[in-house]
């Protein structure tokens, strides 16, 4: 096998992105170790397979997912994180909770939340993090995003952040709209790091990797 190792964890496999696991939940092929991760059904995945350049989701790391839905990108991210990290993981659908709730027992470093991430102060009783991690494809989804990084990120934390354009403004140009939130996330006191453009895995969808200048 051609494996090339990416980020610690994390690496391309002749020519897929797969993390260092041996278990399956999504029907995922899992081959000598490796686990793959399709990259049209994340867009971590996504943002890996574009060439991010940072990532600031290790092992070890604590991370708080806003928009988990059934669990897919968060089961991956807990692998790379293991078993010294943790992941809080902010889901307010009952159809999508229901789903990842199995998938959280099975992993072990992941605590699932009922909730609204539009209203942090429902789960005030986490602890600081190390990455805000968010994709709940909201229209206010930054401002959402800058508000749980006040409440829940630690000094010099990162933010992560997926940029739906068409929930945010179905007129303007996709790389527009993810500027304006790169400039909002600036304004707010962030280090804006990297906007990739995610297609063509997901079309009109970028992905902001930000670091608190605090
Ligand atoms: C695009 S999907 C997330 C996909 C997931 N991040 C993945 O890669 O596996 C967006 C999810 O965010 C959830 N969501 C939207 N607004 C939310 C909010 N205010 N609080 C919590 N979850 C929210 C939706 O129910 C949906 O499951």
């Amino acid at each position: 096998m051609g494996a090339q190792e990416k980020f610690p964890g994390v690496s391309i496999v002749n020519g897929r992105l797969a993390v260092n696991a041996n278990h399956s939940f999504f029907g995922e092929i899992v081959e000598k170790g490796y686990r793959f991760w399709d990259p049209n059904r994340s867009k971590l995945g996504a943002a890996l397979m574009k060439g991010l350049k940072e990532l600031p989701i290790k092992f070890g790391s604590s991370v708080l997912y806003l928009g988990a839905a059934h669990g897919f990108t968060t089961s991956f991210i807990s692998d790379i994180v293991g078993s010294a990290g943790i992941i809080y993981a902010v889901e307010f659908s009952e159809r999508c909770f229901k789903e990842l709730l199995p998938i959280a027992e099975k992993l072990k470093n992941v605590v699932p939340i009922k909730g609204d991430a539009r209203m942090p102060e429902t789960y005030s009783w986490i602890e600081k993090m190390d990455v805000v991690y968010c994709d709940i494809a909201d229209p206010q989804q930054t401002e959402v995003a800058i508000r749980n990084c006040s409440a829940f990120l630690k000094p010099k934390g990162y933010l992560m952040i997926a940029i739906k354009t068409q929930s945010i403004d179905v007129t303007a140009q996709p790389a527009t709209v993810a500027q304006a939130e790169a400039d909002k996330l600036r304004k707010a006191g962030f280090d804006v790091l990297e906007v990739l453009n995610l297609e063509p895995f997901e079309e009109k969808h970028y992905f902001i990797v930000a670091r608190s200048r605090a």
